[in-house]
């Protein structure tokens, strides 16, 4: 069975004042696996927060290198030594702006599990890409392309978010994220978590959950507050 997991990616979002949210989160965490990817300013002081909790934490993004002359980067052994033990990898938001490829995550996922750390891997598809038909295409290449050999269920989980349902509101139909997740299943075998993101809040999650190949979500704004994600997470449990 896949482990069940709710993960929460703050994005550029929190400051100091979020730390009490976090350890709201961290004292609801245990029934299933519970990790907040806060900026990387906050992986510290949120690892203090949830310590000898359930809480994991994890960072948004890596530099494929260990280390060296690269100016505002932070590298998978960075967020290692800060507390993280999960690292997001291939975000749409990430392929966008910083123009990330394939091969761009599938090394920042390599140095991740490098430095111990746990990848949240991100595939998705666009809206022009849905409506042309492409979807299950576009998804099978950049799983292809960007899920390292060696992946297993150990060092790696996959979240779906198609890129129309970030912070849209508008979230996948239960019909349109069981396709996917279906076609995902063949693809990485029984064992390995399937998550799905995008517009995820407490009134639509437990119908997300009960899809037989969803094992949990990578949620966005509703997890900036603990009264958003907590009821996310019970959904699961
Ligand atoms: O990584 C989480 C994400 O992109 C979904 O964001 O705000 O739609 O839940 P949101």
């Amino acid at each position: 069975m896949p482990q069940k997991i709710a993960a929460g990616n703050w994005k550029m979002n929190g400051t100091l004042e979020a730390v009490p949210e976090a350890g709201a989160i961290a004292a609801a965490s245990g029934a299933v696996e519970t990790i907040l990817c806060p900026p990387a300013t906050l992986i510290g002081p949120l690892t203090l927060a949830a310590q000898g909790t359930d809480l994991r934490i994890g960072g948004q993004s890596c530099h494929p290198a260990a280390s060296g002359a690269h100016t505002g980067d932070i590298s998978a052994a960075m967020l290692a030594d800060a507390g993280a033990t999960y690292c997001i990898t291939g975000h749409s938001e990430r392929r966008a702006d910083h123009g990330e490829s394939d091969d761009d995550v599938r090394a920042q996922t390599e140095a991740a599990w490098a430095a111990g750390l746990r990848a949240i891997l991100c595939i998705g598809e666009t809206l022009e890409q849905r409506e042309a038909g492409e979807t299950l295409d576009v998804l099978t290449a950049q799983l292809e392309g960007s899920l390292p050999g060696g992946a297993t269920e150990e060092n790696t989980i996959i979240a779906y978010e198609p890129v129309w349902a970030i912070g849209t509101g508008k979230v996948a139909s239960p019909d349109q994220v069981a396709e996917v997740h279906d076609a995902l299943r063949d693809h990485v075998g029984p064992e390995m978590s399937l998550l799905y993101g995008g517009s995820v809040k407490a009134g639509n999650a437990a119908e997300l959950f009960a899809l037989t190949n969803v094992d949990g979500a990578l949620v966005g704004g509703a997890s900036l507050k603990a009264a958003d994600f907590v009821p996310i997470v019970e959904a699961l449990a």
